[in-house]
């Protein structure tokens, strides 16, 4: 259904993100039909811009960043929604300004509208945007009034916590949306209705029929022009923290009793909790860390990440990661979690490889052990999606012999890109229609650095004498591969 009467308040309205994402997806959600008439954006930034020069500085970046091309008409329609005001977000008088603003809209509409405080802003100002919205009571109304918090959310488990606390002291709980634009896109959704609308899965998803999981998510991209931001964060907080957890939480949760935010979320915090912590030593065996040097990408020759604009000459940040989780519970005792992520890899993509164990038994005479590949389930998540069953199936001809097959589905069979929402889109309607369930609680922001600690606190106390350890465009660090052959397996990235 429609959203009510929405007013979107942006921190950080002259920044990156609401360039590329924040109303690219507001205007693909307005041209689906799912925006109220009674709409408005109103960006907030200290640049000495005017809603003109504002409206124009989206339209031109739409066709770069929109899944759909801006139609001049449609565009026309939309654009009035937005405005500017400049402004300081470290003055109260900001907040009194946007206020004044926001109550002349809702006189005008006769309404008290829903009002969405997004904030695209550095950590830092976190605080100060708190306490003026606290102070000007412009977000005093909890059924609808909400905040969504970008991440960084914090930079480790303490100022995480000190974070929240900020936070609750001044909003309930359920007005706070922390957002992690990973569980939006469609693919990681439909992990959710793969496992639990289908009765096949749940008997073999478990220790007695899953040898390991593996999931990748890899970049070609470098750090672009983020270096200052990445130098203070690493891919161990960028990516693992919160991204590829959360993939791991959705491979691995238990069933939820229904499809609400409270049991959704209590069910991904249990498998956070049944992570198996690290000792110092273990981080040594079962976490690997990479920097990129120079190296090539589909022909171009590209900078090492030491070259990167803002990244210090001796930097010690990982662009790669690769971790080795175990999880402490009944269903996946014993079963190695394999995650990595880096960027300037060779390739783009984001998988989950589900291996199945070996067949028992050789029935097949002619069959060698060596050419029955084990069942594999493949989540392709971006840019391929899809889901590929691997099985084994008899080679055409005579005899008894055998090879593998697959089965796919293919999300693009039925909708093309530019049919499929973007993560975007889905968090913003779900957050403007109150529903938190693809946004991270409180305690799984902390359970999640919790995880990490140990591993961060290693490899910041003892900075890496091999960096840079891989080229551009390769696969990363060849300790990767060794921490996955040691158990005898291989990364796979698609089937
Ligand atoms: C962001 C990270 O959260 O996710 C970036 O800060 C990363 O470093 C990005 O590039 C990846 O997102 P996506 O949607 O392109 O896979």
């Amino acid at each position: 259904h429609k959203t009510e009467p929405t007013i979107a308040i942006i921190f950080g309205g002259t920044g990156d993100l609401a360039k590329r994402k924040l109303v690219p997806a507001f205007y693909n959600l307005f041209l689906d039909g799912w925006l109220h008439e009674q709409f408005a954006i109103i960006g907030m930034g200290r640049s000495d811009t005017n809603d003109d020069k504002y409206r124009k500085h989206f339209e031109d970046a739409l066709g770069e960043f929109s899944r759909r091309q801006p139609e001049a008409d449609k565009w026309a329609a939309f654009a009035p929604s937005i405005t500017f005001l400049q402004s300081n977000i470290n003055d109260p008088e900001a907040y009194e300004l946007l206020k004044a603003k926001i109550e002349s809209l809702e006189a005008e509409w006769g309404v008290r509208a829903n009002r969405l405080f997004y904030l695209s802003v550095a950590p830092r100002f976190i605080e100060p945007v708190t306490v003026g919205l606290h102070k000007s009571g412009l977000a005093a109304d909890v059924e609808r009034d909400r905040i969504v918090v970008e991440k960084p959310f914090g930079h480790d488990f303490k100022s995480a916590k000190q974070l929240n606390c900020l936070l609750t002291a001044t909003f309930k709980e359920s007005q706070i949306y922390r957002i992690d634009h990973y569980l939006g896109k469609e693919t990681v959704q439909n992990i959710m209705a793969f496992r639990f609308g289908n009765a096949l899965w749940e008997p073999l998803w478990n220790r007695n029929y899953i040898d390991y999981v593996q999931i990748t998510v890899a970049e070609e991209v470098g750090v672009e022009d983020r270096g200052g931001y990445y130098e203070g964060s690493g891919a161990l907080r960028d990516m693992i923290q919160n991204h590829l957890l959360q993939l791991l939480c959705m491979v691995a949760m238990e069933s939820p009793v229904t499809f609400e935010a409270e049991e959704i979320r209590n069910r991904k915090v249990d498998v956070l909790h049944a992570i198996r912590r690290f000792s110092r030593e273990d981080v040594g065996k079962a976490a690997v860390r990479g920097q990129y040097g120079p190296g090539w990408i589909k022909g171009k020759k590209v900078p090492g990440y030491k070259e990167e604009g803002g990244v210090d000459q001796k930097s010690n940040t990982e662009t790669f990661a690769a971790i080795k989780f175990y999880l402490d519970n009944w269903r996946w005792q014993g079963v190695p979690f394999y995650l990595r992520t880096g960027k300037r890899m060779q390739e783009k993509g984001s998988s989950i490889t589900i291996q199945f164990r070996q067949v028992p038994h050789l029935t097949f005479p002619d069959a060698m052990a060596e050419n029955m590949f084990p069942n594999r389930l493949v989540i392709n998540i971006q840019p391929q999606m899809d889901i590929r069953l691997r099985f084994m199936a008899k080679k055409q001809g005579m005899g008894m012999r055998l090879k593998p097959a697959e089965m796919v589905f293919d999300f693009n069979d039925e909708t093309t890109p530019a049919q499929t929402p973007e993560a975007y889109e889905t968090l913003l309607l779900d957050a403007m229609q109150g529903d938190a369930t693809l946004f991270m609680r409180s305690d799984q922001v902390e359970v999640a650095w919790d995880v990490i600690t140990p591993i961060l606190e290693t490899w910041e106390s003892r900075p890496s004498l091999e960096f840079p350890n891989y080229a551009a465009g390769t696969w990363g660090p060849e300790n990767a591969e060794a921490l996955i052959a040691r158990d005898g397996h291989t990364w796979t990235v698609t089937l």
